[in-house]
């Protein structure tokens, strides 16, 4: 099996997934874990939080942030199952387990179907000699006759009519089997489809939010003017993976869409040949016509070839998709353990993802104490008019302080009283917004708010928002519990259905395959009889005990 192209549900599962995700994977640079004073916030230590740094321009995963490499013991996936003989390490049991990158995988779990690989070499070369010495016989030793037996007649006809049913059974389950495995090679995608699509959704929000949470004035009182170059950086980035995730997805998905539609389309065209060389093969043996017979067997026997072929690669397939939902098992059952399914899926772990909620959290605090030091230092202050930078003429009733939805030590807090929460503090402080003098800075009416202030603390509190609201999702999708989802989801819904249909696929194609190869055996061995009874009875060298009891009995 070439590495480079996996089968029809690898395809699926795994190249869906580690393009639909990896962009989707954010990793959160973590600064130091001592928060330094306001004053000397470095924008990026906390806003790179949600830098999204999965992916490349070309695609392709890249490191993320230097992490502490953390030591795991390798996890073997699927080990029981891909414990197979690997023809090339000498036929020694494999034991690396579900690996799609290692060669070995792909030669053991090759190797399963050698038998029907085999079936498929000696009969294409067995009957090509049969053939070969039938016909030549037929041509150089002339017409021979060997007698005609009424017994060998009917067992030949007997065993054709159940030869022919048997085949007819086969097409059956083939056409059957590959209906449901389209079905549920196509339910499957569509489920990863949309866990994609619900991704790419979630970072386009994170995204829309970002930008509005960026929509400040131009003269910055305490949001420093690189937290804006960050926030544009993570918006651009954050909408980037959103397109590359949209993109693959599309991509990838008409791909493999259009790889299911041809493999129903070449299945459901091998069961109806099969089905009508059954059937005239039957016909025509029937009624004699050996000619007719005689290019249905040459044509049958490359056609035989052919579908044990394609058995044995639906038996690799269907290996390989039981393997694979095995292992996504696994996966999803061992969270901490280093696996395979790493190289394709970079995760951040558990322990990482929840410092990067932390800190999200810790940030969010930060604002809102920041944003109420000024309600409560400045704004609800009637200060006289030398204190300039603070005075800005602000009077009339209080403003409400915003709610800080954490305690110090980050635990949950409930409001108190007279706070107003993040969601509807831009709204409560329109209130509050006085209207200035044509030269900018004093308000003429009352109010507590220039409307440069109001913007700048909105911004504040959309982003202390965004950070709590949307760091979980991010998370989500960085430390893999999303994708542990979806394979969850995978494994639960989708793979005892694609196990059970890719089965009736190659057990349809195994049972055709034998079916018409004796049939083929018999339209020879019945024709042969049928034209001995028809025009040589009774020509014979020397009668058989059965044919003399058969002579007796009529
Ligand atoms: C804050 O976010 C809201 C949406 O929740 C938006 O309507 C508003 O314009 C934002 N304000 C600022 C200053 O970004
Ligand atoms: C992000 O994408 C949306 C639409 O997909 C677009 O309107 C917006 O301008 C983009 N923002 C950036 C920073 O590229
Ligand atoms: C999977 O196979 C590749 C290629 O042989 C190898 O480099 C990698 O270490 C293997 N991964 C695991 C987890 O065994
Ligand atoms: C705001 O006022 C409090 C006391 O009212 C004081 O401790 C704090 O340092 C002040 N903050 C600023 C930034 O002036
Ligand atoms: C703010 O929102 C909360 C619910 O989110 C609501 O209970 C409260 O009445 C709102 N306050 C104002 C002033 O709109
Ligand atoms: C200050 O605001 C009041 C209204 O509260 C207004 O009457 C007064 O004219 C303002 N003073 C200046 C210097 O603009």
């Amino acid at each position: 099996m070439p590495r480079h192209r996996p089968p029809a549900f690898s395809v699926l599962v795994l190249a869906a997934f580690s393009l639909c995700c990896s962009p989707a994977l954010v990793s959160f640079s973590h600064g130091d874990s001592q928060i330094p004073p306001i004053s000397e916030w470095r924008t990026e230590d906390y806003y790179s939080g949600v830098e999204l740094v999965g992916v490349s321009p070309s695609g392709s995963v890249v490191e993320g942030p230097t992490m502490e490499p953390v030591e795991y013991s390798l996890f073997v996936l699927a080990a029981e199952r891909t414990r197979r003989k690997d023809p090339l390490n000498g036929f020694q049991a494999y034991t690396s387990g579900w690996n799609i990158s290692d060669r070995h995988y792909w030669a053991s779990v090759g190797f399963t179907a050698v038998p029907l690989f085999a079936v498929a070499a000696a009969w294409l070369l067995g009957f090509g000699l049969c053939l070969l010495v039938v016909s030549l016989c037929y041509f150089c030793c002339g017409r021979q006759s060997y007698g005609y037996s009424r017994m060998a007649y009917a067992l030949s006809l007997l065993f054709l009519i159940l030869f022919s049913i048997a085949s007819i059974i086969g097409c059956v389950i083939l056409y059957t089997g590959q209906g449901k495995f389209h079905n549920s090679t196509s339910e499957t995608l569509e489920y990863v489809v949309s866990q994609a699509d619900l991704t790419a959704q979630k970072l386009r929000d994170v995204s829309d939010y970002f930008a509005a949470a960026k929509q400040t004035g131009v003269d910055q009182v305490f949001l420093p003017s690189d937290v804006q170059t960050d926030i544009d950086q993570i918006e651009i980035k954050i909408n980037s993976s959103a397109s590359i995730l949209d993109d693959k997805t599309v991509h990838n998905s008409n791909d493999i869409k259009d790889l299911l539609d041809s493999i129903r389309l070449a299945l459901i065209i091998v069961a109806a040949i099969m089905l009508l060389l059954t059937f005239l093969g039957f016909l025509f043996s029937i009624f004699g016509m050996q000619l007719l017979v005689y290019i249905l067997v040459i044509t049958g026997w490359l056609l035989v070839t052919g579908t044990f072929i394609l058995s044995g690669t639906f038996l690799v397939l269907h290996n390989v998709a039981a393997d694979t939902c095995v292992a996504m098992d696994q996966w999803v059952r061992n969270p901490t353990a280093h696996t395979a399914l790493d190289d394709i899926l970079p995760c951040v772990d558990k322990v990482t993802a929840q410092e990067t909620l932390l800190k999200s959290k810790e940030v969010s605090a930060q604002l809102v104490d920041l944003v109420n030091e000024v309600i409560t230092n400045v704004s609800n202050i009637n200060f006289s008019p030398n204190f300039k930078p603070m005075y800005f003429n602000q009077s009339g009733p209080v403003m409400p302080t915003l709610c800080n939805p954490f305690h110090p030590d980050l635990t949950p807090r409930t409001c108190s009283s007279g706070e107003v929460d993040l969601q509807n503090a831009t709204q409560v402080w329109g209130n509050y917004v006085c209207q200035v003098s044509p030269t900018g800075d004093i308000c003429i009416t009352t109010g507590r708010l220039t409307p440069s202030l109001y913007s700048q603390m909105a911004s504040g509190v959309n982003l202390s928002y965004a950070l709590l609201n949307y760091s979980p999702t991010l998370v989500e999708l960085q430390d893999c519990t999303f994708v542990r989802q979806t394979f969850d989801d995978i494994h639960r819904k989708f793979c005892p259905g694609l196990q059970q249909y890719s089965r009736w696929v190659y057990v349809g194609l195994a049972t055709v395959s034998i079916a018409v190869m004796l049939s083929l055996i018999l339209w020879i061995i019945y024709g042969r009889e049928r034209h001995y009874r028809a025009s040589g009875k009774g020509f014979t060298s020397k009668p058989t005990d059965e044919e003399l009891e058969g002579t007796k009995e009529s």
